[in-house]
């Protein structure tokens, strides 16, 4: 079945206006999995543990991932009927009977079935990095308060209850004044992720939908399922699948918004399998009265990933895997030791946390862990830093005006052009 553009806004639209059931706290709750991946189906896997999700719907343009995603919902065995399948992601939001939908297809298919489910009334569980542009995470956000949809953002460590206690330490005092903050992405990938030639897409393989608003390309396995990482056209490398975790932290622990300047500098030097994003990139951020660096390393691993908070009293390492805090010495004249002891805390789950937070806010309408809001204002942090390494110039960042200020140039890099016929919402 086909359906053309006008005919599914329209329709979309149409069910919005209709579609604003209020649920109590014992009602189903209807998901479909849009892109049923490697993180789509890992999500999928925690909806469908929660005893009110019924699932209803897997979309997939890859035949084998849709059947994976299929047997888990079948395995589940709290299907109502026959849990549909469909290629085009269209039929899973034109449907009325599905309060909720997973966004697990790469970044530059994170956008458009967003805004789309938002308009179609239905509440969208959508992965990070929230938007493959600046301007599309402000779309997702103003779609998701228009129609008023909570809109979660798949940055899982928001839910995690040592994040949280983490921020409060931090927010709290317990490191001091806080001027220097690390957040970084380590790993030796060396030689990198393979190559491979452009080839016919295999049989079983919608490449063309795979694509969508992305620019026409023969199919090359490496642009492909988990490896679109590494192309700009689909996404935006470590610095927005890693930093978009780990700056989205550091924002939250240090109550800040945006930053005021941007410079970032790296670029491929080592790794030669395919890909375009760097394996090395720097990246500093200004704020008013402290500064963030985030490191993408792929080519030594003598450094540590994660998040390292530098106080006056005492340094924070902050990973998944828990929280390390070391006292200071002071060493100034007049030197007042701060005294703060060594402190170690486990780190905690974060996964099925954020998907229970998702369903509960479905049922309240509160504004979920990680709002699309949120999520939005982390994406730009991590596009500005691709943005300035990218040009090789420093930014002046507007928050207000959600503008680079000065630079023309600049600002187009803010969005990018959409093959048609996709259009932003
Ligand atoms: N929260 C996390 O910790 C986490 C971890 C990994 C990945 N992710 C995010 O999840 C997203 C997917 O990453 P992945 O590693 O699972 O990639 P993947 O390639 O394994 O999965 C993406 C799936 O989407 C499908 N797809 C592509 N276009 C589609 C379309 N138009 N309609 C329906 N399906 C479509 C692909 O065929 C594929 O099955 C990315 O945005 C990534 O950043 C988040």
């Amino acid at each position: 079945m086909t359906i053309d553009r006008r005919t599914f806004l329209s329709s979309a639209a149409m069910t919005a206006a209709s579609y604003q059931r209020v649920m109590g706290a014992n009602d189903k709750i209807r998901v479909g999995l849009i892109g049923s991946g490697g993180q789509g189906r890992s999500d999928w896997k925690l909806f469908l543990k929660n005893p009110e999700v019924v699932p209803v719907a897997v979309c997939d343009v890859y035949e084998p991932n849709l059947k994976l995603g299929l047997a888990l919902a079948e395995q589940a065995g709290t299907a109502s009927g026959p849990v549909a399948s469909y290629k085009d992601f269209r039929q899973v939001i034109e449907r009325k009977d599905i309060d909720a939908v997973i966004v697990g297809t790469p970044d530059h298919w994170h956008a458009i079935p967003t805004i789309a489910a938002c308009q179609a009334g239905k509440d969208v569980y959508c992965e990070k990095p929230l938007s493959l542009t600046v301007r599309e995470g402000r779309a997702m956000v103003d779609a998701a308060r228009k129609y008023n949809r909570v809109v979660q953002t798949g940055s899982q460590q928001r839910s995690g209850p040592h994040y949280a206690q983490a921020v409060e330490m931090i927010r709290g005092g317990k490191l001091g004044k806080i001027a220097q903050v690390q957040a970084s992405l380590i790993r030796n990938a060396m030689p990198g992720w393979g190559t491979a030639v452009d080839e016919k897409p295999p049989s079983d393989l919608d490449w063309e939908m795979w694509l969508g608003p992305a620019p026409a390309r023969a199919y090359n396995k490496m642009r492909c399922l988990y490896h679109f990482r590494w192309w700009w056209d689909y996404s935006g490398g470590q610095m927005t699948n890693f930093g978009a975790h780990d700056i989205d932290i550091v924002r939250w622990a240090m109550n800040a918004d945006a930053p005021q300047a941007v410079a970032a500098f790296g670029g491929r030097y080592c790794l030669t399998g395919a890909g375009e994003t760097p394996d090395v990139q720097e990246v500093l951020y200004q704020f008013p009265d402290w500064v963030l660096t985030w490191t993408t390393c792929e080519m030594n691993s003598a450094r540590k990933s994660g998040i390292t908070v530098h106080g006056t009293n005492a340094t924070m390492r902050l990973t998944r895997g828990g929280i390390e805090i070391n006292g200071e010495k002071w060493s100034g004249l007049d030197a007042k030791q701060p005294g703060v002891e060594q402190q170690k805390y486990p780190g905690t789950e974060q996964h099925s946390a954020h998907v229970r937070n998702f369903l509960d806010c479905v049922k309240s309408r509160k504004k979920p862990n990680a709002d699309v809001e949120e999520g939005y204002k982390t994406a730009v942090m991590c596009h500005l830093g691709n943005i300035s390494m990218r040009l090789g110039r420093s930014l002046k960042w507007d928050a207000a005006q959600e503008q680079i200020v000065g630079d023309a140039d600049a600002n187009r890099w803010l969005t990018k052009e959409y093959r048609k016929p996709w259009k932003l919402g």
